[in-house]
């Protein structure tokens, strides 16, 4: 099956990838792409409409990007937001004024035209008055502005300071918004992109998880034939929704190997081998490998050596383990659309890159496999979309972000196995006890215990302690690109500390990390 498309060009804000989730959360197919891309690959997707993207520039700036010339000679729709609406009305003989003010935050629109398509079912919290139902809070972020519009242009909304908030030529189907709607601050903004993919470039909305997962069924049994393939799964959310995919589209001829390196959370080892053995009925080589990570770390305290001796036994005991298997044609990995297009961005050329896995430069190049990557064009949201329609468990689907290096990097210091038991039990105390006050919203926070490499003393009973110390991390975020501490109830603060350090031994005191990001990082290490 083929999906209706939408093409977003990008042209370098901060939120581009917004743009595409907002469309695709409409059911609408759609695929970022830099501004520059040449044209017959643009073409070749058969798009059904164009978003432009906001950016840093302004379309007087030496070298600013440009509009290319498919996009209007296509004669398809085209949504300009923010710079989008300011090369729009700049290609069109509109004028743009040029300012070095920024207007940036919360702006109320008022809709003049709420007849035209673009606003359908644009609505209000309170419809009680008529004149209300006009006004919604939007999100501005620009310099320059369209100062008059291009002919054909009719304004559709206004704000206090942009008197063409929004405008289009109806007749072409060209639309331009100086706001943002693919921003959360933009509460109605899904809408209008909404609005725009259905109501006015017609796409049918049909990308869904079901069609998804039957075309891709579909497409890697084309691709794989009476092959093998050998997938890596770490228990995160990507590996484990590819496994599922794989699986349901060629049975036993996938194997996953799942390496057991002891540094993973409480019970999380136990959980992967129930659900893909027991529940999925999969193929799965459970290595335990704890042992030879414990001794390869022994006496390492520098974090980025954790890290690099981590990631090369990975590859080593990964690649030993599929060697084992015979003849295999296919690597399946769970690499996603942010890791396509940041690595798009980096290097300017086709992304096709294998995905770091643990944080290493991927398998030695003698492995010689193909790729296979179904889940390369999806956004971590549609991800768990797809794992909950295969079936997965809400445990996993909802696993919170983990690093590769697993509990190595929270427990500073030296590695033992004492050690990391230690931070194992106070880590699940910890969202153990979040989990009950409901405190730990799936996406948006991450918590986790992390043990110091100092002793304090305390005194417990008669006798005085002198033992390790757990720090308390908990954040909450949009993106994990920035972070703020999360603000938890004294109450509960103080029953995680009496229970860590009642439960867990060795450790005789509890500290709260309060540092935001940036200037600190999520992770101790
Ligand atoms: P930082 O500590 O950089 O973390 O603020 C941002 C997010 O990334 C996770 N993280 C990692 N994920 N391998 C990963 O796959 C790593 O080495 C790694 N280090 C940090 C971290 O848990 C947080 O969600």
């Amino acid at each position: 099956m083929t999906y209706d498309t939408i093409v977003i060009l990008d042209y370098g804000a901060q939120y581009s990838q917004l743009i595409a989730r907002r469309v695709r959360e409409a059911n609408v197919y759609s695929e970022l792409v830099p501004w520059s891309t040449p044209a017959e690959k643009v073409l070749a997707l058969s798009p059904k409409g164009f978003i432009l993207s906001g950016g840093p520039n302004s379309v007087y700036d030496d070298g600013a990007p440009t509009l290319p010339r498919y996009v209007l000679e296509s004669g398809l729709p085209v949504l300009g937001i923010c710079y989008g609406m300011q090369l729009l009305a700049y290609n069109l003989r509109g004028k743009v004024a040029a300012s070095h003010k920024r207007e940036y935050g919360p702006a109320e629109l008022t809709v003049d035209a709420p007849e035209n398509l673009f606003f359908r079912a644009w609505r209000s919290e309170s419809e009680n008055a008529a004149h209300e139902a006009a006004l919604q809070q939007v999100w501005m972020s620009h310099g320059d502005k369209v100062e008059q519009l291009p002919p054909g242009f009719v304004p559709l909304a206004h704000s206090n300071n942009s008197p063409f908030a929004a405008a289009a030529d109806v007749t072409r189907g060209y639309y331009a918004v100086q706001f943002h709607p693919e921003v959360a601050h933009t509460p109605q903004g899904s809408t209008l992109v909404r609005n725009f993919v259905v109501e006015i470039c017609g796409c049918v909305p049909d990308w869904t998880p079901a069609n998804f997962i039957e075309e891709q069924v579909r497409l890697i049994r084309a691709q794989v034939g009476d092959g093998r393939v050998v997938l890596g799964l770490s228990g995160g959310v990507d590996s484990s929704v590819a496994a599922a995919l794989i699986h349901k589209a060629i049975g036993d001829q996938l194997t996953c190997i799942f390496v057991d390196h002891g540094l993973l959370r409480q019970g999380e080892a136990l959980q992967v081998v129930e659900t893909f053995e027991r529940e999925q009925g999969m193929h799965l080589m459970a290595v335990n490998a704890v042992e030879e990570y414990l001794e390869a770390l022994d006496g390492v305290t520098d974090p980025e050596q954790k890290r690099k001796i981590i990631g090369e036994k990975f590859v080593r005991i990964f690649e030993r383990e599929a060697r084992k298997l015979g003849q295999i044609d296919f690597l399946a990995q769970g690499t996603i659309y942010p890791d396509v297009i940041e690595s798009a961005g980096k290097d300017k050329k086709d992304a096709h890159v294998i995905k770091t896995h643990h944080n290493v430069g991927g398998l030695p190049d003698d492995m010689n496999f193909e790729l296979v990557e179904p889940l390369r064009l999806l956004f971590k949201d549609e991800v768990r979309r797809i794992g909950v329609a295969l079936g997965l468990p809400d445990s996993l689907i909802w696993r919170q972000p983990f690093p590769g290096p697993g509990l190595a990097i929270r427990c500073l210091g030296p590695i033992t196995w004492e050690r990391l038991e230690r931070l194992r039990q106070a880590d699940a105390v910890f969202v153990q006890e979040l989990r009950q006050a409901d405190m730990l919203k799936r996406g948006t926070q991450q918590a986790f215990a992390v043990l110091l490499p100092v002793k304090s003393v305390g005194v417990m009973g008669d006798g005085r302690t002198y033992e390790e110390v757990i720090a308390l991390r908990a954040v909450t975020t949009e993106d994990f690109m920035t972070a703020d501490w999360a603000r938890l109830p004294y109450d509960l603060l103080a029953r995680v500390s009496r229970r860590i350090v009642n439960e867990v031994a060795g450790v005789n005191r509890v500290v709260l990390d309060i540092t935001s990001k940036p200037p600190g990082t999520i992770e101790w290490e």
